[in-house]
């Protein structure tokens, strides 16, 4: 999954022996996890998307902060490499080992510790499940900020370390916003304790910032406080199809508009997105009779009102009829049609892999040349096995360009005909070449098409401070030029 290859192993990090294998044991005591034997390590060293897999010894997964800073404290003294990895749902090979390093997994870290009704301040340990944490705070009224396609596996931990975008950044911001507080381990096993619960904090700098999307280069998250709105009682999901890019976002400027107050989700996907999702996801129904049109999006409204909010989705949908931009639309009656239509939507990704080999690529653009970059990628790749499509988050910016191959495993006249192409293009369009999912293996040695030099260098330097040895999580989002020598 790499065009320049995997790597070298940096052979300043030590190897794991049996004994450090017993000090983890006894670090671990009666209720953590060690994963030592070949088959238990395989889920570890794989990622999701079956493109990279590492070669670890051994998973520790301790259930304590304690536990954490003990295991760093001790891999840092003996300059042992570690892996933090949560739900292991993560798509540019940030979560699983290059080589050997040690996988400190926080899956058996995940205690809600408190909420609080009147706030909806949440305080749970990292390894929570998405999902979980959201099915628990909708028995008290409440809801998650954020809501991704892996919400079934994802942690929590793991998405404020990737930063995670999802569905309904659109409505209730990024993590940089709900995240009140956290508590990191530091590489030297130090418990930093940023793990405050309050809306406003201008006491210098908001170092907690810096933990978040550092996809575990700086420490490794256990805990932390999240702002969580009261849970929508109403919530209204439209599918449309509609001729041309153009057409979806003056879909979009419509829904901002008549919707604005109650507006949760603006979604697209191309047919080739939707093709694939219906071929390779058995128990999804296209929500409309029409399967040709060349653009579809999913507008989610989420409100307290049903009857004031289905008026206003109906007003929406005839404004957007009667501007001549509709070709099928439907709104859902139940939420077993609604949940279709995000099925519809949220299938693309695992439609992909079972669809075949996928390469996966995350930018933000300015809206208007959004799609060209997709236009332009299947002019460059022509061929049956080869679909190029496009989905994401338009009302963020954010598209989605998978081109997926049907052939099965990597190709390096593929990736060459995409990278540094779409790297390129991007950086030509002052976008960014990761809008949500992080740099992690993938795209360590192209962050300069996004970033200035500058900044890569204060990011080498506070890497420096707070990981001397460079224990954490080596290889990835920094380039290889910048990172310090260590141990
Ligand atoms: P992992 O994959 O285990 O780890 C991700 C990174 O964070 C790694 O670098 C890891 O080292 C680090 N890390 C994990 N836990 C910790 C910790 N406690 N402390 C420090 N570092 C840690 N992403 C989006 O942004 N938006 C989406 O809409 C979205 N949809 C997805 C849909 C599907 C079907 C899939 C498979 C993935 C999707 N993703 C999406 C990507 C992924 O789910 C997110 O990045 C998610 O936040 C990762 O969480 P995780 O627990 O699986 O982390
Ligand atoms: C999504 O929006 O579906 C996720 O980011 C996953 C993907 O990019 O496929
Ligand atoms: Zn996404």
């Amino acid at each position: 999954g790499l065009s320049g290859g995997r790597p070298p192993r940096d052979d300043k990090f030590a190897r794991v022996t049996q004994e450090d294998v017993q000090y983890f044991r006894e670090a671990l005591g009666a209720g953590g996890r060690l994963v030592t034997d070949r088959e238990g390590l395989q889920a570890f060293n794989r990622d999701w998307l079956g493109n990279f897999e590492g070669a670890t010894s051994v998973a520790v997964c301790p259930t304590s902060t304690q536990q954490v800073s003990k295991v760093l404290s001790y891999c840092n003294e003996r300059c042992l490499a570690v892996v933090p990895q949560g739900g292991n749902t993560g798509l540019v090979g940030g979560s699983v080992p290059v080589h050997d390093e040690v996988v400190l997994s926080t899956s058996a870290m995940d205690n809600i510790i408190s909420f609080d009704e009147v706030s909806g301040i949440l305080n749970c340990q990292s390894g929570c499940i998405l999902q979980a944490l959201d099915t628990y705070l909708a028995e008290r009224g409440h809801t998650m900020p954020l809501d991704l396609g892996a919400k079934g596996s994802c942690q929590i931990g793991g998405n404020v370390s990737t930063n995670a975008g999802g569905v309904r950044l659109l409505r209730y911001g990024s993590l940089h916003g709900s995240v009140l507080g956290l508590e990191v381990v530091l590489a030297n096993g130090e418990v930093l304790d940023l793990w405050q619960s309050l809306r406003k904090d201008n006491t210098g700098y908001d170092l907690k910032q810096l933990f978040i999307g550092a996809e575990g280069t700086l420490g490794i998250v256990t805990g932390m406080s999240l702002l969580c709105p009261a849970r929508p009682t109403s919530v209204q999901v439209s599918f449309l199809s509609c001729k041309s890019f153009p057409d979806v976002l003056h879909i979009f400027r419509l829904a901002k508009q008549h919707l604005g107050e109650v507006l949760s989700a603006v979604e697209f996907l191309d047919r080739e997105s939707l093709v694939t999702a219906l071929e390779h996801m058995p128990g999804i129904r296209n929500p409309l009779p029409d399967g040709t049109s060349p653009f579809y999006m999913l507008v989610e409204t989420s409100g307290s009102s049903e009857t004031h909010d289905k008026n206003k989705v109906e007003e929406f949908l005839a404004e957007v009829m009667s501007a001549g931009l509709l070709v099928d639309g439907a709104l859902a009656q139940d939420t077993s049609q609604a949940s279709n239509m995000w099925r519809v939507r949220e299938g693309v990704t695992e439609a992909l892999v079972r669809r075949g080999k996928v390469y996966k690529y995350d930018v933000s653009l300015p809206l208007a040349e959004m799609y060209a970059l997709v236009e332009e990628m299947r002019e460059r790749l022509p061929g049956d096995s080869i679909r190029v499509v496009g989905y994401g988050h338009v009302g963020d910016g954010n598209l989605h360009l998978n081109i997926s191959d049907a052939r099965g495993k990597e190709r390096q006249e593929v990736r060459e005909a995409i990278e540094p192409f779409v790297y390129e293009w991007t950086r030509e369009r002052r976008g960014s070449i990761s809008a949500e999912h992080g740099l992690g293996l993938m795209k360590a040695e192209c962050i300069r098409y996004s970033k200035p030099e500058a900044a890569v260098r204060i990011m080498g330097a506070v890497k420096k401070m707070l990981d001397p040895k460079g224990i954490l999580n080596p290889y990835k989002v920094l380039p290889r030029d910048v990172v310090h020598e260590g141990c």
